[in-house]
């Protein structure tokens, strides 16, 4: 089975300027990764280049063994925050359709009747069938988020790219949008990079964790890959891993990582 990340001493600039270093590592093709770091780390700059929109790199990057400008059929990118316009009055269901059509290059206002059916699945699969017909504005926080994650799934991408699906969501609706996450690392057989800002409700489904501060700091399990000597080196001296019960914690002043037991 191929990988479906690959990266060989990965560079990333905007023009001269390095946005982050050193970064190699590979991903299988079912595996969830979660991506963490401070804020102007380089997560979102990874997601980018992964997804093919950011070309400016040195060293070797492939995604299922393809360039990632050749493999964007295979890799669906939910930005950080979503630029539908909302005074455009479209429904749940025609924002989930336009992830298949945008693909193909048509846009219609008409949605053909395969596509509808589609886009009404994987709503259902969002557990947001009932309110395929809404308006997306009018819906609350959690289940935009999940009608773009369902976007992202309906062209049935072999890769999905999440950038910080949780961040700007009240505590019930990050819970809504955990437990989809969580179903789709059961249920779709693709591999998944989340960043993240805390790792805690991510726990269950990261395969691997990566952590980078403008170079790559860490990869590997998340055992092995947040130790107490790596935190400190990205969060400060103060900042800690420690190991409560078989489950590791990291403290790092503004937030707190906390870490499952392995699974056997
Ligand atoms: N379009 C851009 N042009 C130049 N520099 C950028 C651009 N986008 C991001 N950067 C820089 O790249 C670094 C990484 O940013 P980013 O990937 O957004 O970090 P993160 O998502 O981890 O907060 C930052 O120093 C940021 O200022
Ligand atoms: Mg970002």
């Amino acid at each position: 089975m191929k990988a479906s990340v690959e990266a060989r001493n990965l560079t990333i600039y905007y023009g001269k300027q390095v946005a982050l270093s050193d970064v190699t590592f590979q991903l299988g093709a079912s595996e969830t990764l979660l991506l963490l770091g401070p804020n102007g780390a380089g997560k979102t700059t990874l997601l980018r280049t992964i997804a093919g929109f950011h070309t400016q790199y040195t060293g070797e990057l492939l995604i299922f063994g393809k360039k990632p400008e050749e493999a964007k059929e295979l890799v669906s990118y939910v930005p950080q925050s979503h630029s539908l316009n909302e005074n455009v009055p479209l429904t749940a269901l025609e924002v989930v359709a336009m992830g298949a059509i945008y693909k193909r290059g048509l846009i219609h206002r008409k949605i053909p009747p395969e596509i509808e059916e589609r886009a009404l699945n994987v709503l259902s699969f969002v557990g947001l069938e009932n309110v395929a017909n809404k308006l997306f504005r009018n819906l609350s926080g959690g289940q935009k988020q999940r009608v773009l994650l369902a976007r992202a799934l309906v062209s049935d991408p072999k890769l999905l790219l999440l950038d910080e699906p949780l961040s700007a969501l009240d505590p019930s609706a990050r819970a809504e949008v955990t437990s989809v996450l969580d179903r789709i690392k059961k249920k779709k057989n693709i591999a998944m990079i989340i960043t993240t800002h805390d790792i805690n409700p991510l726990l269950e489904i990261g395969d691997k964790v990566m952590l980078i501060n403008r170079r790559m700091i860490a990869f590997g399990k998340p055992d092995e890959a947040l130790t107490d000597e790596i935190i400190k080196s990205v969060y400060g001296p103060m900042a800690r891993a420690i190991k409560v019960e078989e489950r590791l914690y990291c403290i790092t002043g503004d937030f707190h990582i906390h870490v499952r037991r392995d699974r056997k």
